[in-house]
């Protein structure tokens, strides 16, 4: 970019500017992969409503002292939700939301929370609030040993 002789300002080269934009580009697409992109009607980046990840049976997800009774705990790598309703049960549902495809990021007040659209499971996985309409998939696990893992 040429500049005529008077003028001050600091020309910009063209690949500059280029680099810039394309930063740009690459934290919206971030900003978007890290809500889940549930509020997004673009799918293709998304999981599918009801998708049930995979996980190789036998894989330990953690104590099951950390399971509290009454509520559950999020395993986000594994996206499982392992959940306690009475003392000594163990159920294991999906965390991604059966409304969009979000991902589920809490269990508060004995429901499991999607923090896109507010629909909230109970322990089980059955639906308590909407828009969701389907619950939340089952994902056995086993508790041997005061362990949880994959069935
Ligand atoms: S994706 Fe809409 S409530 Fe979960």
């Amino acid at each position: 970019m040429t500049l005529p002789e008077n003028d001050t300002r600091t020309p910009v080269p063209a690949v500059a500017r280029r680099a810039v934009l394309a930063g740009a580009g690459v934290a919206a697409v971030g900003a978007v992969a890290a809500c889940g992109g549930g509020a997004t009607t673009d799918d293709t980046e998304q999981q599918q409503a009801g998708d049930v990840p995979q996980g190789a049976p036998g894989t330990v997800l953690g104590p099951a002292s950390e399971v509290p009774v009454g509520g559950g705990k999020i395993y986000s790598e594994a996206q499982i939700v392992v959940t306690q309703p009475a003392a000594g049960q163990f159920t294991g549902l999906s965390t991604i939301c059966t409304h969009a495809g979000c991902t589920v990021n809490a269990v508060a007040d004995g429901a499991i929370v999607c923090p896109c659209h507010q629909s909230r499971f109970g322990l089980d996985g059955a639906v308590v609030q909407g828009p969701a309409t389907q619950p939340l998939p089952q994902r056995p696990v086993t508790v041997a040993d005061g362990s949880i893992a994959l069935a």
